[in-house]
């Protein structure tokens, strides 16, 4: 098995192969998604919604994004795995930023960080860079500022936002990004960005134009019954399947049914 490395999902923009992400947040589900062939394994902050329940992805911290990110490395034999810096671990200086970045690095098994943000935080995306870790930028919406959009709606509708949205990529790209994740803008300036960029544009409801796309794995299966964006496609229903399943077995518990004379010693 060759494993993808940044190299490898550069020459994939080189030669137009599209780059499949999932976020992944467990073992179990590590092992069937790198099995499957997926390129990135994201273990995202996402984690503080779909796996602790949080209603933003402020309150995840280090510790946890570490956790979560050693039982999907101690899975994944091809997969690039990649994992957030949480909220309050790289925005204040770039020293702080390096730290935490060496920790998940050292810890966890991981081969690159991503992290939220253009020129407010160039310094320690530049930092992380230079200590040999691969940077991933995200920009577009950037969940941990929720406090300050206020909603999760399309970003970059206005041409101020969007000239700057250009200008943060190609700052990023400059710092040494090996990739830039676009969330929830117009199709047409992702497209803008994937032109204007030699590195991956990777996209959450940012069009068919960018270089790859990213799905919260709990979205695309179906496990997140009422979340429903219009960029969402769910490939699966597994909250109606697991919900089957454990009604089969309560009423098989209950009927006496279960267990039946094979399943004993
Ligand atoms: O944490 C996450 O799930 C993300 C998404 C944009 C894919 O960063
Ligand atoms: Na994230």
């Amino acid at each position: 098995i060759t494993k993808v490395s940044t190299q490898t999902l550069l020459a994939m923009k080189a030669r137009g192969e599209k780059i499949a992400v999932l976020t992944c947040y467990d073992y179990s589900m590590a092992k069937a998604l790198d099995y499957a062939g997926i390129d990135i394994l994201l273990v995202g902050d996402s984690a503080a919604n779909v796996m602790a329940g949080f209603e933003t992805t402020l309150p995840i911290t280090l510790d946890h994004m570490i956790y979560h990110a050693q039982c999907v490395a101690r899975a994944v034999e091809r997969a690039f795995v990649l994992v957030d810096l949480p909220f309050g671990t790289y925005q204040g200086d770039p020293k702080t930023a390096l730290s935490s970045a060496i920790r998940i690095m050292k810890e966890t098994g991981g081969h690159g960080v991503k992290l939220e943000g253009g020129i407010e935080v160039i310094d320690s995306v530049k930092a992380i860079v230079n200590a040999g870790i691969p940077v991933m930028g995200h920009l577009g919406l950037t969940p941990q500022s929720i406090n300050l959009f206020g909603t999760y709606a399309l970003r970059a509708k206005s041409d101020a936002e969007a000239q700057k949205l250009l200008y943060d990529a190609q700052l990023l790209q400059d710092a040494g990004c090996f990739s830039v994740l676009l969330e929830k803008i117009p199709a047409q300036l992702g497209k803008e960005v994937s032109e204007q960029l030699s590195i991956p544009t990777i996209s959450i409801g940012a069009g068919k134009y960018c270089d790859g796309q990213v799905l919260v794995i709990h979205d695309m299966l179906g496990l997140n019954k009422d979340f429903k964006p219009k960029f969402l496609r769910q490939y699966a229903d597994l909250f109606g399947t697991i919900a089957h399943a454990a009604q089969s077995y309560i009423s098989d518990v209950k009927t006496n049914d279960f267990p039946n004379e094979q399943e004993q010693y």
